[in-house]
């Protein structure tokens, strides 16, 4: 089994939820965490298929690039949410293994205007209509249909804020979403994280109390999460 290739389903980077032709709502996220999973799949031979938000061209080029990509790499560059959701949902089909590193946005204005808004006629009030939580739905399709289907998400947590009781409340909130969201495992992160080389992350699993915790940089957080997903589709087949 040691030697066993898997698909991995990578979502990386923000996504864009377009106003009018100018505007947009979207948020700090830069891919680079999403990106090196990416990368450190294909150089274990892992297939990969990376659904991503509008990121640096750098980035891209990196990945292109590296050791495999030219075989086994398949990458879907999408804007929204909504485009996310249905790349994702179809490679979901042919994937081993989800890691959900996309910061999607939980909102999109409730109309688009194909022409630019006028200040002059628009209310200080935007309003929106809420996205599809898309690592939800892929909980959704492993309980009903592909329990063999591996789900590793993030939570983006900052706590209640109230002394003491932050790191409680980051975690406590991780869980829910690892029950809520079907996960196999979660990973507690901060802003600060977003754009950053390294992190604190925490790793969560469904039926160990202490969180893992790694103070690494994303690459070696990125090779972490693909020993992790190997991990558990091993167990899964075995
Ligand atoms: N996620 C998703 N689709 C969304 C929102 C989030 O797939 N519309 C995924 C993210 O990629 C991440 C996980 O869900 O892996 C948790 O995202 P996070 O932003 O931490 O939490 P939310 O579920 O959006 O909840 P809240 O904003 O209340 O913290």
């Amino acid at each position: 089994m040691k030697n066993a290739k898997f698909t991995f389903l990578i979502t990386a980077g923000p996504t864009v939820e377009d106003i009018d032709p100018v505007r947009f709502i979207s948020n700090r996220a830069t891919g680079k965490l999403g990106f090196a999973v990416a990368r450190a799949a294909l150089s274990c031979g892992h297939s990969v298929k990376l659904v991503h938000g509008p990121v640096a061209d750098e980035l891209v080029r990196g990945l292109e690039k590296s050791r495999g990509a030219s075989k086994k790499l398949e990458r879907v560059a999408v804007r929204s949410c909504s485009q996310m959701h249905r790349a994702t949902m179809t490679a979901a089909r042919s994937a081993d293994v989800v890691v959900m590193t996309a910061a999607v946005a939980d909102w999109t204005p409730a109309s688009f205007s194909k022409t630019k808004l006028k200040k002059g006629g628009m209310q200080p009030v935007l309003k929106l209509k809420p996205t599809v939580d898309i690592l939800k739905a892929l909980g959704h399709y492993k309980s009903e249909k592909r329990s063999d289907l591996v789900l590793v998400g993030f939570a983006l947590e900052t706590g209640s804020g109230r002394p003491g009781e932050r790191l409680a409340s980051r975690i406590a909130e991780a869980r829910r979403k690892l029950a809520s969201k079907n996960l196999d495992a979660i990973v507690l992160d901060t802003p600060s994280e977003m754009g950053s080389d390294r992190g604190v992350f925490r790793v969560l699993h469904p039926e160990v109390a202490r969180p893992e915790l790694l103070r690494v940089s994303k690459e070696q957080m990125a090779r972490r999460l693909v020993e992790l997903g190997f991990d558990l589709c091993a167990a899964r087949a075995s």
